[in-house]
């Protein structure tokens, strides 16, 4: 399907997501207002996690993005890092079974050399276990970054025209976003930011191109089912255009 009937499609898409991404920020400064430390903020995100994927769930939602450790986090304090990485394992261990009960799909995007083996064994162990769920497709970006996303489509793409496979001429936009993380996705529909900075981080680059964004000042250890439905019934007033008149859409609406 071309990029352009693709955004066609979604124009004329219904008032609830199909895929919501999410950067999930605000830990430590929840942790900081409590006079806690920084990791008791991480340790109440995943309580997060688990409430947010629950109501994505609820709201028949098919994909949900969750940016857990970029590739810039790495730069943290090394204690900071490896609590991160403690709480990726023990959290993927204690959840895994559940999620897969509840017909949900999990998958990891990010380059996965730097992890220790427990993680990356763990990461490939629950993407088989739950590859055939028909529910939920949650992805958690796991040091992702877009612009690694980019530059390693780039590569494949290169390789292609190296070996002969295609020529210069075919590459396009088209192309290019099938060899990018989330290809066989939906585009996501809606992102969200909790924790009230106003950026995107490095996250999903290319595939935030007509992406709504929502940003909130909830920090994400306090986001919760509520807050999910306040950012769905901001997705649902907005009227996508891509590109086109309100007028335009309009009619396509009403035929
Ligand atoms: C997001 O919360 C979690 C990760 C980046 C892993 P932060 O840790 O960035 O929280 P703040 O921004 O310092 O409050
Ligand atoms: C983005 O949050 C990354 C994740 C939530 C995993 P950060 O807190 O790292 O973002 P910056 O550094 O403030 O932009
Ligand atoms: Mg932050």
């Amino acid at each position: 399907m071309s990029q352009l009937s693709r955004i066609d499609q979604n124009a004329t898409a219904q008032d609830r997501p199909r895929h919501i991404a999410i950067i999930m920020d605000g830990n430590g400064r929840w942790a900081r207002g409590r006079g806690l430390p920084r990791p008791a903020g991480h340790r109440e995100g995943v309580k997060s996690v688990r409430r947010v994927v629950e109501a994505c769930r609820k709201h028949q939602v098919e994909a949900l993005t969750l940016f857990a450790f970029s590739s810039e986090n790495w730069k943290r304090p090394p204690t900071e890092v490896g609590l991160l990485m403690d709480l990726l394992i023990s959290t993927l261990r204690k959840e895994i079974d559940s999620l897969h009960k509840n017909g949900v799909q999990v998958r990891f995007i990010g380059d996965r050399a730097p992890f220790s083996d427990k993680l990356r064994k763990l990461m490939e162990s629950s993407e088989v276990l739950t590859r055939d769920n028909p529910g939920l497709q949650l992805t958690i970006a796991l040091n992702y970054g877009g612009q690694w996303d980019i530059a390693e489509a780039t590569r494949k793409i290169a390789a292609q025209v190296q070996s002969g496979d295609i020529t210069l001429s075919d590459i396009n936009p088209e192309l290019l976003g099938k060899q990018l993380c989330l290809a066989e996705l939906p585009e996501p529909d809606l992102f969200i930011r909790t924790g009230g900075e106003q950026r995107i981080s490095n996250f999903l680059l290319w595939q935030l191109a007509y992406t709504e964004l929502y940003f909130t000042d909830t920090l994400w250890p306090d986001f919760d089912e509520l807050c999910l439905v306040d950012a769905l019934k901001s997705f649902a007033r907005r009227q996508r255009r891509f590109g086109q008149t309100g007028e335009q859409v309009e009619r396509i609406k009403g035929a």
